[in-house]
């Protein structure tokens, strides 16, 4: 617990400094994922832990500050702030917010422009002031610079004594350009990017700099009408003489919302500023009366963060690990940063040469990637933020898990652990057991398996099949509960059935991946302690995997491996998956909690030719449910769907085969 609160008072003064730097100073020193994950984060733990929220918690404030320099403005309506979505879970979240009978899935979307707010207020037509955020409820008077900005219309045709106007002030890109190359031959420091370039600006107090930078102006929202839609507002706005983005789309549900997300996206790369999401609002003015407000932000409107494909975060520390062939990968631990719609703390440095030729340091700024979608990588460090103090990186000399010295293999970059006991490359070894491409145990995951192998349940693949030996011994383990272990015996017995090729790519026998793996068993058709063998006529297989085959064949230690995974049960023959038909043209839905994991019941239903579905229709044909079936079960009574439990499943499949 005291790491708990450590954390929150760290969390909660980093986001004060930055919410400092980045609404006062307009100089932030953090990018915006990494402050985002910080935000997530302390949510996370205040969720967890609501004793631990203080009253002034930086995630319940609306965030802004307001500057001495201008003259104060109390908002007559508080300027809110929009609550984020990062995924389409979150949208599907929003949607079901929306509990309103008569709701007509009407949505407007629109670009979020990353520049600052501004309210305009118009009196009979005339512009009388401009006003920044601030903390939502006081802003600054900016009005000598807002008549200034040529976008903003002084005089419009509007008789109301009240009238307010609400958008984005921003910098476009090619402005922004050419705004720090004049300050770089100037000898000034640049701006870090449009959003503060902008912000500086409207905070100028010289009007004559602000009107050379030339700010520009996207309205979106018109306060206190009586207009009943936002895209009648936006089209009173066009009309009134305001720019409005030419991106703003209408959309039809949420399905097409994030077809209208991706499309503004797609643009992202082609228009003259910068856009950091996109706003999502309930088209219908009634329902945003319906839905209402928190203290911080409407509930009718959400903004999808865009996600960055490149983020900037602070590098810990660099860590080497071995991988089950002794392959040393570095990688780094990073200060948690949002990245491609995840919060990455891990990335990976690949080997000792990378890290050196691109000068990569412990305590530098780094750009962290998405590579190829799943692993992060490390791209570089970002040299300008280099602090004092940041010494080279030295590799590492002996391997972190039996201390043995790392060796070179040839010309190779990589080093090597060569020892064959080595604990860590025995836990590596064991985890690809269990992996999707081998004996897929999908129940026993890295962690469970590095548990196991230090509290000696598990040192060698046959302990797996004997693993219900230590049954007490795992419930007694503080977060083991019945169910979590009944999960992983069940996922543990159905790999028992696994094809024999899963067996023999689980074993990791240098060059024998899943591809070669699945080639040998369909030709020896089942695994003998002694299958040594001539490969030669198999397609695919070369010398050096079949000496590597029968190399490996010849070592007892091996020999006695086979022996005892059969005497615990598990499968050393080849079955062919050829398709069955049997199920052609079925259709199921699977609910509830089941016996098995849900992979497979749908593996069976596929390779039997049936189809899974997740909603119920008219053309289901069976609805498959385990315990607490819900709404599913209601639906399938209604139509008239046939409902089945685990054992009329067991039944209709004993007359098809298993994948
Ligand atoms: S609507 C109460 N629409 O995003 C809802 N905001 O994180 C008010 N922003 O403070 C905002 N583009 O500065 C809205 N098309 C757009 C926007 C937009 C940018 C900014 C705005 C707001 C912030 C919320």
């Amino acid at each position: 617990m005291d790491d708990i609160i450590k954390r929150v008072l760290e969390l909660t003064n980093n986001i004060n400094k930055w919410n400092y730097e980045y609404y006062y100073d307009d100089k932030p020193s953090v990018s915006d994922e990494q402050y985002d994950a910080a935000v997530i984060e302390l949510k996370s733990i205040e969720e967890k832990y609501p004793e631990l929220k203080s009253k002034n918690s930086p995630s319940s404030r609306v965030g802004g500050y307001v500057s001495e320099k201008f003259e104060k403005y109390t908002h007559k309506y508080p300027m809110l702030s929009l609550n984020n979505a990062f995924n389409q879970d979150d949208m599907l979240t929003f949607r079901k917010q929306i509990d309103i009978e008569d709701f007509d899935n009407s949505f407007i979307v629109e670009p979020k422009i990353d520049g600052l707010s501004l309210s305009l207020i118009y009196s009979k037509g005339i512009l009388i002031k401009g006003v920044t955020r601030g903390d939502g409820i006081v802003g600054e008077d900016v009005t000598n610079n807002v008549l200034v900005i040529q976008d903003v219309p002084q005089i419009i045709k509007n008789d109301d004594e009240y009238f307010e106007v609400r958008g984005e002030v921003y910098i476009s890109n090619s402005n922004f350009n050419r705004i720090n190359l004049e300050r770089k031959s100037s000898g000034l420091v640049e701006f870090a990017n449009p959003r503060n370039a902008a912000s500086g600006t409207l905070r100028q107090l010289d009007s004559n700099i602000v009107r050379k930078r030339k700010l520009s102006f996207f309205a979106y929202e018109i306060i206190g009408t009586s207009l009943e839609s936002q895209s009648k507002k936006i089209s009173t706005l066009k009309k009134l003489g305001f720019k409005t983005s030419n991106l703003i789309e209408s959309a039809n549900g949420i399905d097409d919302v994030m077809n209208k997300i991706r499309i503004i996206e797609s643009k992202r790369d082609k228009i003259d500023f910068e856009i950091d999401g996109v706003v999502i609002k309930i088209n219908n003015v009634k329902f945003h009366n319906l839905m209402g407000r928190t203290s911080k932000f409407p509930k009718w409107a959400i903004a999808y963060k865009l996600a960055s494909e490149v983020s900037v975060t602070k590098l810990i520390d660099i860590v080497p690990t071995i991988g089950r062939t002794g392959k040393v990968t570095y990688n780094a631990r990073l200060e948690s940063v949002r990245l491609a719609g995840t919060l990455v703390k891990n990335a990976t440095l690949h080997n000792s040469d990378y890290i050196k030729e691109n000068d990569i340091r412990i305590g530098d700024y780094v750009s962290v990637k998405k590579a190829g979608d799943i692993i992060p990588k490390v791209i570089g460090p970002v040299l300008d933020r280099r602090e004092v103090g940041v010494n080279k990186w030295d590799e590492a000399n002996v391997c972190p898990g039996c201390n043995s010295k790392l060796m070179r293999l040839g010309n190779d970059v990589d080093q090597y652990c060569l020892n064959k006991k080595c604990e860590l490359r025995k836990k590596e070894s064991l985890i690809y057991f269990c992996s999707k491409v081998a004996m897929n145990i999908d129940n026993l995951g890295e962690s469970i398996i590095r548990d196991f192998f230090d509290r000696g349940f598990i040192r060698k693949y046959s302990d797996i099949y004997k693993l219900d030996n230590y049954s007490s011994e795992i419930l007694s383990i503080k977060g083991y509960k019945d169910k979590t272990l009944q999960n992983i015996l069940s996922s543990i017995e159905i790999s028992k059935k696994n094809s024999v090729e899963r067996l023999i790519t689980g074993l990791g026998i240098k060059h024998i991946g899943p591809k070669a793996a699945k080639e040998i068993a369909s030709y020896i058709k089942n695994l003998t302690p002694s299958s040594k063998l001539n490969l030669e006529d198999i397609r695919g297989i070369g010398e050096k995997i079949e000496k590597s085959w029968n190399s490996w064949m010849k070592i007892d230690d091996n020999i006695q491996e086979i022996i005892e995974l059969e005497k615990a049960g598990v499968n050393l023959n080849y079955i062919s998956n050829s398709k069955s038909e049997k199920l052609s043209g079925l259709k199921f839905v699977i609910t509830g909690k089941l016996n098995n994991p849900r992979t497979y019941y749908v593996g069976i239903i596929e390779s039997n030719g049936g189809k899974v579905t997740s909603q119920i229709s008219n053309s289901t044909d069976y609805l498959l449910i385990g315990k607490d079936a819900g709404s599913k079960l209601d639906k399938a009574k209604k139509n008239n769907i046939t409902v089945i439990d685990e054992d009329n499943f067991e039944e209709i499949i004993t007359k098809v085969s298993r994948p």
